[in-house]
Formats: C-alpha cells, sequence, structure tokens
C-alpha cells in the first residue's frame, strides 16, 4: 500500500521511475546499494506479478517484502514482528481431485509447496527486528490466500491445518516467484491484528506504525547486504 512504501521512499536516493503492468517501480541508491522499490498490490496474482517484474525487468539479486499480517500464533500481539522461514498458499485446494493433493498443495507441481525463506536474510531481518527494541520477534511460517481473515474459527482451522505463524495476502506468492527464478526472499510482516471480528478495525489503525517499524528493518538489512 502507499502507506508501506512512503518511508522507504523518502530514505532512498532516487534517480528512476518507470511503470510496468500499471505498477510503479522506483529505482535508487541506498548505502551504496542499487534499491528496487515497489508497491506490490493487494493479492496473490499482484504479488506475483511484481516479483517477475522484479527479477525481469530489474534483474534484482534479493527479494525483501514487507507489510501487515494478522496473528496465528496467539502469542502475537499487535505490533509484533513475523520473519518468515517459509510460506504457502492456505487457500490452494484441489484436495477433492486426489488425496495426493491435501489442502495447501499445488498440484502436478514438481517442488514442494511451502517455499523456503533465504537463511542468510532471515538471519540478517532477525538482527534488524533485535535493533527495534520493543516487539517481539518470530520466525516462522506465512500463510497466504486471497482473503482478509476475521473470524477466530477460521484460525483455529488454519493453524491446526498449517501450522502458520501469521496469515496475510501476499508472501507465498512472492515466495514462490523468488524460487522459480532462484532468487532468495524473504518475508517480513508486522501483527497489524489477529484474524478476529475485531481485525478490519485494528488493521486500518495500525498500517503506519507497521509500515514505520518494516522500513527501519529494511534498511539496517540493505545496511548490511
Ligand atoms: N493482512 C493483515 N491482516 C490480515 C488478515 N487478518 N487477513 C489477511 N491478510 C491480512
Amino acid at each position: 500500500m502507499d502507506e508501506e512504501i512512503v518511508y522507504m521512499k523518502e530514505a532512498l536516493d532516487i534517480y528512476g521511475e518507470s511503470v510496468f503492468a500499471q505498477n510503479k517501480f522506483y529505482e535508487g541508491t541506498h548505502h551504496n546499494k542499487e534499491i528496487v522499490l515497489c508497491k506490490s498490490g493487494v493479492g496473490k496474482v499482484n504479488a506475483a506479478i511484481t516479483t517477475q517484474i522484479l527479477i525481469d525487468r530489474f534483474q534484482v539479486t534479493h527479494v525483501l517484502f514487507t507489510g501487515v499480517a494478522g496473528a496465528l500464533d496467539p502469542e502475537l500481539e499487535v505490533g509484533d514482528i513475523v520473519i518468515s522461514s517459509s510460506a504457502m498458499q492456505h487457500d490452494m485446494d484441489a484436495s477433492a481431485l486426489s488425496p495426493d493433493f491435501p489442502k495447501g498443495t499445488i498440484p502436478m507441481f514438481a517442488f514442494d509447496s511451502e517455499f523456503r525463506a533465504d537463511a542468510q536474510l532471515v538471519k540478517l531481518a532477525e538482527t534488524a527486528a533485535e535493533r527495534l527494541q520493543g516487539p517481539k520477534v518470530k520466525i516462522g511460517k506465512v500463510l497466504s490466500g486471497d482473503q482478509f481473515i476475521a473470524d477466530r474459527e477460521l484460525v483455529e482451522v488454519y493453524s491446526a491445518l498449517f501450522n502458520g505463524t501469521c496469515i496475510e495476502m501476499e508472501g507465498s506468492a512472492v515466495a514462490q516467484a523468488s524460487f522459480l527464478n532462484e532468487v532468495p526472499f524473504v518475508i517480513i510482516r508486522s501483527i497489524s491484528d489477529k484474524a478476529n471480528g475485531e481485525a478490519p478495525a485494528s488493521f486500518a489503525e495500525f498500517t503506519a506504525l507497521a509500515a514505520r517499524r518494516s522500513s527501519d528493518m529494511v534498511e539496517t538489512i540493505i545496511e548490511s547486504l
């Protein structure tokens, strides 16, 4: 979202701006590193298209994805941070077709449907999160689907089925596109809500703080890359 890239945009020395697939990409430098900043848009299709453009048009060597998420782990509170160990799609469901395709599994796909984040980027993100001095930081599985979840019962279902740490709408698409192109990635999510009945109001209230925290983390990661 716009609110989520505003701080990073201020931090960059921007020298170029271009549009692909109706989406704006800012090229700039930060700590002598070449950066491309963009919004993914909402949902897995937008996120996959954006990631592929970053890889094809800009030859990015690393993908850092930030944003907000609903908590699945009951220990997480609004403002806490989740760093992806992996990501998968909770709404991929071809289980009616065959027992070989359990929920969350991409049918007829040559690879594991749970995409592992890059170990070095996870470590750098963890160090960056510790510098925030406040939020709890968890490394865990990010679940993505094209639904905003605001239902306690669904939280129980997804937690039991997939053992996810947080739930959102893009991460696994970024992860899949990065994996298939052999580009290292990490997803960093600030918890904006608990995916329950209060989630819509909590989401609206928390986005600005989450964006600030994410930007601070990304800046630290870029410095250490
Ligand atoms: N992003 C932030 N909160 C979310 C939720 N509850 N469901 C899906 N995506 C989210």
